[in-house]
């Protein structure tokens, strides 16, 4: 099979995600073989690199041997077994593990990002009727919030582009100014801002408390919304004010966990821990689908009854399917053997360093939060975003721009020479495109 035919019959039969189908008339598909490290290969040789870790999945690099073994050793085992009434000890192991880590004792699982926003706003709004306040079912998110795009998803997420055509189908929710310091006035620091946007919190949240079951957010980073950082003070406040009014926060960490922002997980920055914590995407180290969201034993225990109806009875048929569990085992063994925490501090900080000639383009806020990187190009042209991805592609370089904002968010394992040939070739594509 080669490149020309592997594509035609994709596009005869494969419907792809987050895409007008037509464009590919004229942006050809990538048809990729093989994966190793940072690279990724089509059939017939050749590479690009992942800058974007695959859709922010990838944590270890392609095909990384400690995560397949892993795999392999699980497949001999176990493939699958329902969760309902079964357990395995790779679901028991990890959320122990999880729950050493983010202080949240109780672990449900599924398969996707979206399922995981899904599960925590239904317990979220379970929990309040368990205990007798069933007017509490609104939820509030950020403005350009993004929380996946099953219909519940959408519903907390705010980018008009995909939620405006289902607007008829979804359940309402209030969007509050978001912190990010993009946003903020000239001469306004990231802080003071973040503060700022708190108080607008607070007399929301303070009018609605009686309706309100929660506010979901992303902590430090929207991530969708064109890598929006934002100073922690902003969690800080969140956190405080969720609880003064009793109001359950949701952290949403499904793309910032597992050490993209330079802690295990952003909530640690603002030494905060939220009433529920969703996560997925590097879970596995980018190798299979899992989410899971933890929750404290308060919020648990007000579950637990003799009457089946106020447990919660959600469930997927992969829920803690053990392959994937198992995959997510190595991937925690990797932070830990490996130091990978630390060594990403190096890392980021010889990234900003290299970044730095980024600064003779036409850009602005250039900014950096752990291991994701970003800023604004300035130009008219409004094909930017194509241009700039399809002049990447030709260079062996896979970027994929959100708007006028260009990230990178490479594999931990992307090495000096391959961040060199990464920023290179970043300079150039924008140049070609503006
Ligand atoms: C913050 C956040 N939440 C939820 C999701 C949805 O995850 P999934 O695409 O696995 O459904 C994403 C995906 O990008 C995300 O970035």
């Amino acid at each position: 099979m080669n490149n020309k035919i592997l594509l035609k019959r994709s596009l005869q039969s494969v419907w792809h995600p987050c895409t007008q189908m037509k464009q590919h008339e004229t942006n050809p598909l990538i048809p990729i073989q093989r994966g190793e490290g940072v690279w990724l290969y089509d059939m017939e040789g050749k590479r690009y690199l992942d800058a974007v870790s695959s859709w922010w999945v990838n944590l270890f690099g392609h095909n990384n041997p400690r995560i397949k073994d892993a795999i392999k050793q699980q497949l001999d085992m176990l493939e699958h077994v329902m969760l309902a009434g079964f357990t395995h000890q790779p679901v028991v192991e990890l959320s122990e593990k999880l729950a050493k880590l983010t202080g949240l004792g109780h672990a449900f699982y599924a398969s996707d990002g979206a399922s995981a926003t899904e599960i925590a706003l239904k317990m979220s709004f379970h929990y309040w009727r368990n205990n007798g306040k069933s007017n509490k079912s609104k939820f509030i998110s950020l403005q350009n919030s993004y929380h996946g795009e099953t219909l519940g998803a959408l519903g907390v997420t705010d980018v008009a582009i995909f939620k405006d055509t289902y607007a008829p189908l979804l359940m309402q929710s209030a969007q509050m100014p978001s912190p990010d310091f993009r946003l903020a006035d000239a001469g306004e620091s990231a802080e003071a801002y973040a503060l700022r946007r708190a108080k607008d919190l607070e007399k929301y949240v303070s009018e609605h408390q009686y309706e309100l079951a929660a506010f979901i957010l992303e902590p430090l980073v929207q991530c969708a919304a064109g890598m929006g950082m934002y100073h922690l003070t902003y969690l800080r406040r969140a956190q405080e004010i969720c609880k003064k009014y009793e109001v359950h926060l949701i952290a949403d960490e499904i793309a910032v966990g597992f050490g993209r922002t330079g802690t295990m997980f952003a909530c640690e920055q603002a030494e905060i821990t939220a009433d529920f914590i969703c996560l997925s995407k590097g879970i596995t180290g980018g190798y299979l689908p899992l989410s899971v969201v933890l929750t404290r034993n308060e919020i648990y225990q007000a579950f637990y009854d003799d009457s089946a109806a106020r447990g919660f009875l959600h469930s997927h048929s992969y829920t803690g399917n053990p392959l994937a569990c198992s995959a997510a085992l190595a991937t925690l063994a990797i932070f830990e053997t490996d130091n990978t925490i630390q060594k990403n501090h190096e890392k980021s900080v010889l990234m900003q360093a290299e970044m730095q000639v980024l600064t003779d383009l036409p850009i602005k806020h250039l900014r950096h939060q752990g291991m994701i990187f970003a800023f604004d190009v300035e130009t008219r042209n409004t094909q930017f975003s194509r241009q700039c991805y399809q002049a990447a592609i030709s260079l062996g370089l896979l970027l994929r721009p959100i708007g006028n904002t260009v990230y990178l968010m490479p594999p931990y394992t992307v090495t000096e020479t391959e961040i060199d040939f990464m920023i290179e070739a970043t300079l150039a594509s924008i140049s070609s495109a503006l």
